[in-house]
């Protein structure tokens, strides 16, 4: 069995890194341009340097693992040379990319690695113990993953294992909780910070609190929604996004033929019976978008009614103005904001308002808010200013 311990309170300054080998678990996973596939902000990749920093002051030999989509989040799954040459820029020193991750060439580049050094190693989702959205997934038992590819060829190569992707640590992947079974490990600098600013949102009991979850990562959604509803720590849960489509669904509206092939490609249409569960329990918690916007044939924003859908028969990507009404006048009035997700494909002008309007509600509010997520995070910093959040 891995160990309950899972948040590992020995930090880089209580190991012995001097030319030793640290295998280093960042989430630079970046938003990107989905046409160009270009890195379009860097805010993950900044809030890994204090890790980075630290250990090439200390003469460790630094490996980076990381992620960048995944296999069905395909517009976002790329190689990470990108980021190699940005972190190469912001470190001011030459980080060795290499596009595979525990093959003989990465193993030959590991062992001679010298101090100070830096490797980062291909997109950790090239495996399919890593991917986490592929169709029929199953998750990985303790055991199994100690059997997997990358821990078997990669755990022999290193002398320490440094988790610094905090915002990965919902994931069950050999790279996020099986290292740890094998090697001394610390967390990392934004690690530890994540760990002691989110332990404080569970003890938060300022009324009302509530969660905005909308986008598209909908096992997240469902997992963040059944931990606050059995702690009944939440007053309001506004569904937004492809969140908010899967609720339509389940309370009744045909979304039409278009949006039901979306999800059904996605391997979602399971989540429309979860949806179901939570609305027979919680109807009166979890609030549903009442219309939503698509495009027309001369590239217009339409928005219309949940009983017009299925006719219209659209790909609908924002939640609708009375919507926006009904939800900004609810986070206004909130004490406690938790936000995950956008409302609509906000890269898209056509379709940016519904996100945009709630982001700047958020900052009005002056409530106390959270706000997590790459893409969360990229839009909401484009509308509002991030210092205007509590803690991002
Ligand atoms: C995120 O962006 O939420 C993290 O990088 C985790 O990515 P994932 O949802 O693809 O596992």
């Amino acid at each position: 069995m891995l160990s309950e311990n899972v948040f590992p309170i020995i930090t880089i300054d209580d190991l012995d890194v001097k030319n030793k080998r640290v295998l280093v678990r960042l989430d630079i996973n970046s938003p990107l341009d989905f046409r160009t596939k270009k890195i379009v902000n860097t805010e993950r990749i900044l809030r890994s340097l204090p890790t980075l920093k630290k250990l090439i002051r200390l003469q460790a030999k630094i490996v980076i693992i990381a992620h960048q989509g995944d296999t069905l989040d395909y517009q976002n799954f790329i190689a990470l040379d990108q980021h190699a040459k940005i972190l190469e820029r912001l470190l001011n020193q030459k980080v060795t990319y290499i596009d595979e991750i525990c093959g003989e060439k990465a193993i030959e580049i590991i062992e001679n690695l010298k101090s100070g050094e830096i490797l980062l190693l291909g997109n950790l989702r090239y495996l399919t113990e890593e991917a986490s959205t592929f169709e029929n997934y199953v998750d990985l038992k303790a055991e199994e993953m100690l059997d997997t590819l990358l821990i078997r060829k990669l755990v022999p190569h290193f002398d320490y294992y440094v988790n610094d992707a905090f915002s990965t640590a919902h994931r069950n992947a050999p790279s996020m909780v099986a290292f740890q079974e094998l090697l001394p490990t610390a967390a990392g600098e934004l690690y530890s910070e994540e760990y002691k600013n989110l332990s404080s949102l569970q003890t938060i009991r300022t009324r009302p609190s509530i969660f905005i979850l909308g986008g598209s990562k909908i096992s997240d959604a469902f997992g963040m929604m059944n931990e606050v509803l059995s702690k009944r720590n939440v007053d309001k849960i506004l569904t937004t996004g492809v969140v908010g489509m899967v609720f339509i669904a389940a309370s009744g509206f045909a979304l039409g033929e278009k949006y039901d092939e979306f999800l059904l490609s996605k391997g979602l249409v399971k989540y429309i019976d979860d949806a179901r569960q939570l609305l027979k329990n919680y109807s009166d918690i979890i609030s549903i978008p009442i219309d939503v916007a698509y495009e027309n044939n001369l590239g217009q924003r339409v928005e219309i009614g949940l009983g017009q859908l299925e006719k219209v028969n659209e790909m609908y990507f924002d939640i609708g103005s009375q919507t926006i009404n009904l939800y900004t006048g609810i986070i206004r009035n909130s004490e406690t904001i938790f936000m995950n997700g956008p409302a609509g494909v906000y890269e898209k002008e056509l379709f940016e308002e519904g996100t945009r309007m709630i982001d700047k509600a958020v900052v009005e509010s002056k409530a106390f808010s959270v706000i997590g997520g790459g893409d969360t995070i990229n839009s909401a910093s484009k509308y509002i200013n991030l210092e205007m959040i509590s803690y991002v």
